[in-house]
Formats: structure tokens, C-alpha cells, sequence
């Protein structure tokens, strides 16, 4: 089956639903009114439509005791997560790929200055990745390469057998969204998104608060990337070397998933609740151009770049149950960092940056209070258990968490905190943004990854 009918197939056609009128009518407008959503088809498949798999939540891993990992990309990311893994007791990294040599050969040497297995390398180019996912001594890979490549690296490790975990975002089109979900569930091999900051203190122990009813019902979260990369996006190493390319050639929220990840795990997202439609607006792109006239020379390459990524993406997602999401990235202007965090229901509100609570009848003149007083009751269980170790290490300790938590998943043989349904509808915004922004913010639907299971799953597992 082409790609093509594919995605048609998905989703009720375009034009079909200029032919019959039947859209219009089914949003209860006549013609000439403005149709609910917007010119794209919705793309999700009807709950109980024709899936050639079955779904993935619910499937555990076999449990083991030591987890094999392989690595593909060992820059900034993947270098400092190797660390994680070889701090972890139980683990055994066996392969590690990048395509520069030097940095294969470095982490390699990680390993074996741990006292660990010194892992075997893969540096013969841009798919010698393939080789390391035929590997038969290998449970789990992760990726940690520049976007463009994750989607490929994570069918491969799928189709030849491993789980895969994948860096954020999980991929950057909705074509390569279904493909991790139909890959999934045809492969029956879990494909996580390495989302770190569901793993944050303050971001579990709000959803532990949230579970206790504290907030009672949800009406609205706040999520956000908003972090100045002016100067790493234009260096001449790492992301320097990849990261401005989709600014280039993309307006929208490039990297959706560190604010909507825990605000998703909040509200039950794909457990329960689902994203319905969004609507995107991008402001004018200038941080880039004002960065590069101040501080890049006229004769570098970087002067033949154009810049039309909108600086400050804002988008506003409606979920199947009625709540409301801000999701926001800028990464182009001089700004202290914020995912923003916020959450808000019937009975109270809580917003990070800095972590602040305010509940219904508050002593104190409608004034927030810092969240120390409940710490001690609704501290998460990981942070109880490892919160000491995990705080000297990288992001404020939600790092070491996150492949804490990974490695018990793998060896107890529970399910993943996070799936494939969370790895394609977190990413998903990325290309939704575009879609809306390009077309005046027209609301453009979620597709529904789940195939309408999310109505049967509760929250999340964490
Ligand atoms: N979760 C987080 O907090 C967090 C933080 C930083 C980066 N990231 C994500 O991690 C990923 C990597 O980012 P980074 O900062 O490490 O970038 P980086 O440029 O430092 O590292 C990427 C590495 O991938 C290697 N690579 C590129 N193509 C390859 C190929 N075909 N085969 C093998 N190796 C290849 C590069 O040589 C490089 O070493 C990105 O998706 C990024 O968004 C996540």
C-alpha cells in the first residue's frame, strides 16, 4: 500500500467530504460557514476502524535480569545518558554507534573506565546502525541522534527485534508517527519517547497530588519549551551542527514534548483522555537574525541561512474531555528557562518556575505558598527511593530517574511509563503547529494513535 492511501485510508478523505457536504453537516453547519476544522482531513482512525495489529498498552516486557542495551549517538546527549546507564547496577551496554569515530571511541572508554564491558563500536557510516540493531545480544537500544534520524533508527531497532527508546522529539512527521505505532504493534516491541522531565521531582510529586484529588477536576495545563540555545545552536559542534537546519525550513513548535509530557501525564492523556484539535500561531522570526548580526562574522556560511521558524510558537490544545493546554516553544531569545508546568482545577492551581500552589481557601490573601509543606507526603515514591542518588547528576536528577525507572520496567517486566501512543501524540504537535500555522491557525485534529483504546486505559503508570 502506497503512503499515500494509506494515510487516506486513515482518515476521512478530503474530497469526500467536499463531494457529499457530509463534513459540514456533521459539524451542524450549513455550506458557507466556516467548517469546524479547518482544510485537512482529520487523519485519526475511527475508534474500532480496520487495524491490522493489535494495540500495545497493556503489553509488559519479559522480564530479565540484566538489561542489554545499545547505544546509536553518543554526542551531548547520548554521552551523559551512557553515564546514567553504566551508574545503573544490572545493565550491560554491549554496542555503541556514532558516526564520528573519536566520539564512539570516547565512550567506549566510559565503559571501561567504569569497570564495565568494554562495548563493541560502529562507526562505518551513516547506517552502520543497522548492523549494531542485528545484534543478538541486545534487549533495549537508544537513540540519541539529531531528529531526522530517529525514525529510522527506532523501525530498525523494532523490526530487528529490540525494544527502542527514543530522544525527544520521537520524530518530526505525522507519516512518522504512524509508522512507530504500526511498527510497534506489528513488531510487538515497545517504542518509548525518552521524555526526562515526566521524571522531574516536581512534576511527580504534582501528579501524585493530582491522584490524591487535591486540584480536583482538571481544567487546564500550561506547557513549554522556552530556553535560550542561541549560542549552541550556532556553534560549530553538537546540535550547532543540526539544529538550526528545521528553522530553516519549518514554522512551529519544533520541540513540543518536555512541557506536554508531564502536563499529559497530569491530565491522563492517551489513559482516559486524548488531544482532540489545536490551534497554532508562530510571532515574527528575528532572535536568530539579531543573534547572528551581533555575534556571527559576515563571511561565515551561516550568513546564506534564512531563518522562518516563528520566535515564540504559541499553540492551544482542546482534549476529547474538554480541557485546554498553552503549549509554547521559543529557543531564539535571551530568556531565563521555563517549561512553565502549570496546572489548574476546580480546586486550586499549581505553576512552576518557580514551583508555587495556591488552593481553594488558602490562608494568606489569595497568594501562592512554595510546595515544601507538601513534599513530604507527596514526594514520589522513585525520588523516596533514589532521589539522593539522582541529584548530583544531570537536569536537576530527573535523568538518572527516568533510566532508574526504565531498567526496573525492563527487569520486573511491567509495562513502559511511556509508549508509543505517548512517543507519536507528544511529538505530534510539531507537525500539527505547522499545519495550522501555515494555514492562517486554522484548528487542525489529533489523529487518535490509539485507535479509541485510550477510552479504556487509566492513568498513568508512573
Ligand atoms: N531529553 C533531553 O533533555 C535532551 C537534551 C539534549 C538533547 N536531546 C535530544 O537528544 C538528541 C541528540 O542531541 P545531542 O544534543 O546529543 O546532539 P549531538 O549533535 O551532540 O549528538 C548527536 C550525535 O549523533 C551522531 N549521529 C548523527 N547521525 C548519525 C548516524 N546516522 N548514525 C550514528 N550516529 C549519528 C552525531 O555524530 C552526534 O555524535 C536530539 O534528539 C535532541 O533533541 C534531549
Amino acid at each position: 500500500m502506497t503512503k499515500d492511501r494509506k494515510s487516506e485510508e486513515r482518515g476521512v478523505s478530503r474530497r469526500q467530504l467536499l463531494k457529499t457536504g457530509a463534513g459540514l453537516i456533521g459539524a451542524g453547519l450549513t455550506m458557507g460557514e466556516r467548517p469546524a476544522f479547518g482544510l485537512e482531513p482529520p487523519m485519526s482512525a475511527p475508534a474500532g476502524a480496520e487495524s491490522p495489529n493489535e494495540t500495545m498498552i497493556g503489553v509488559k516486557f519479559e522480564p530479565r535480569d540484566v538489561v542489554r542495551v545499545g547505544i546509536i549517538g553518543v554526542g551531548g546527549r547520548g554521552t551523559e545518558m551512557l553515564g546514567n546507564f553504566l551508574a545503573l547496577e544490572h545493565v550491560q551496554v554491549n554496542a555503541i554507534c556514532d558516526v564520528v569515530r573519536d566520539k564512539a571511541i570516547h565512550a567506549q572508554g566510559l565503559a571501561e573506565k567504569a569497570e564495565r564491558k568494554k562495548p563493541e563500536i560502529y562507526t562505518a557510516g551513516d547506517h552502520d546502525f543497522e548492523n549494531l540493531c542485528k545484534r543478538d545480544d541486545l534487549d533495549f537500544i537508544y537513540v540519541a541522534t539529531p531528529w531526522d534520524w530517529h525514525a529510522p533508527m527506532a523501525l530498525a531497532s523494532m523490526n530487528a527485534g529490540k525494544h527502542v527508546g527514543v530522544e525527544v522529539p520521537a520524530v518530526n512527521t505525522l507519516e512518522e508517527c504512524w509508522q512507530l505505532v504500526d511498527t510497534s504493534e506489528k513488531t510487538r516491541r515497545h517504542c518509548m519517547i525518552m521524555e526526562n522531565c515526566c521524571y522531574g521531582e516536581h512534576e511527580l510529586l504534582v501528579l501524585n497530588m493530582i491522584r490524591a484529588g487535591l486540584f480536583g477536576d482538571l481544567l487546564h495545563g500550561e506547557a513549554a519549551y522556552l530556553h535560550d540555545l542561541r549560542e549552541e545552536i550556532f556553534g560549530d559542534k553538537g546540535e550547532g551542527l543540526w539544529r538550526r537546519a528545521p528553522h530553516t525550513t519549518r514554522n512551529g513548535n519544533l520541540y513540543p514534548t518536555h512541557g506536554l509530557g508531564p502536563v499529559s501525564n497530569y491530565m491522563g492523556i492517551n489513559r482516559g483522555d486524548r488531544f482532540d484539535y489545536m490551534v497554532s500561531m508562530s510571532s515574527p522570526p528575528k532572535g536568530f537574525e539579531a543573534y547572528r548580526t551581533s555575534k556571527i562574522p559576515k563571511d561565515s556560511p551561516k550568513w546564506k541561512e534564512k531563518y522562518i521558524c516563528g520566535d515564540m510558537n504559541t499553540s492551544l490544545i482542546k482534549t476529547a474531555n474538554g480541557l485546554t493546554i498553552m503549549l509554547q516553544h521559543d529557543v531564539s531569545n535571551p530568556r531565563p528557562y521555563s517549561r512553565i508546568n502549570a496546572i489548574s482545577g476546580v480546586k486550586g492551581i499549581f505553576r512552576d518556575y518557580p514551583a508555587r500552589i495556591y488552593f481553594d481557601g488558602q490562608p494568606g490573601d489569595e497568594a501562592y505558598t512554595g510546595i515544601e509543606t507538601y513534599k513530604e507526603k507527596y514526594t514520589h515514591k522513585l525520588w523516596k527511593e533514589e532521589g539522593e542518588t539522582a541529584k548530583g547528576r544531570g537536569h536537576g536528577g530527573m535523568d538518572f530517574i527516568m533510566f532508574y525507572r526504565l531498567v526496573q520496567c525492563l527487569r520486573q517486566g511491567l509495562e513502559p511509563d511511556m509508549d508509543v501512543y505517548d512517543a507519536a501524540s507528544w511529538s505530534s504537535p510539531a507537525a500539527l503547529s505547522e499545519k495550522s500555522v501555515a494555514q492562517g491557525s486554522i484548528p487542525v485534529k489529533f489523529p487518535d494513535f490509539t485507535r479509541g483504546k485510550w477510552k479504556q486505559r487509566s492513568g498513568a503508570a508512573i
